[in-house]
């Protein structure tokens, strides 16, 4: 089925849109409010885009392919980042990591089973006095501990119901 904002949302992208000379200069705030809308940017959301900034389905692509927030496929309502770069990597990042596949009964890249959390792996979140850190959503989660880090993640699990990944 055709991808389409709802209208509250489709007012949101004109107001965007009046922000730029041109509407393609629009195409990073136009694919995030359709992310936020359709939860990951499907072929159907590239073409609507598309359409709608006067771009090729192409130079979408591009574009949400160059950036990491930009989801090619479905996630869970939950999206763990967990910083994998040096100074996170020397204060544990790595054992983060392995901790939250644990937990999570899946590999960084893929969903857990009870389908709350989609694990990924991050370059340098810019958090780095605070290593090891995660992102979850939109929240950062710094000076982590394994024992803060299940703390944490058990306050997403209470809010999130469980579905099939
Ligand atoms: S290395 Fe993890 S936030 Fe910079």
């Amino acid at each position: 089925m055709a991808f389409a904002l709802p209208s509250d949302r489709e007012d949101e992208l004109v107001e965007i849109l009046t922000h730029y000379p041109e509407k393609r200069a629009a195409c990073l705030p136009a694919l995030w409010l359709c992310q936020k809308v359709n939860g990951w940017i499907s072929p159907d959301v590239i073409a609507y885009v598309a359409e709608r900034l006067e771009l090729t389905t192409a130079q979408v692509k591009g574009v949400v392919t160059f950036y990491t927030m930009f989801f090619e496929e479905p996630v869970a309502p939950n999206v763990v980042w967990v910083c994998r770069t040096l100074s996170c990597d020397l204060r544990g990042g790595k054992t983060v990591q392995e901790h939250l596949e644990q937990r999570f009964g899946c590999h960084a890249g893929q969903t857990s089973s009870d389908g709350r959390f989609t694990l990924l792996k991050a370059e340098c979140l810019a958090a780095c006095g605070q290593a090891p850190m995660v992102q979850i959503n939109d929240d950062y989660h710094e000076n982590l501990t394994l024992e803060k880090l299940d703390s944490i993640i058990d306050d997403y699990a209470a809010r999130t119901p469980a579905t099939e990944a």
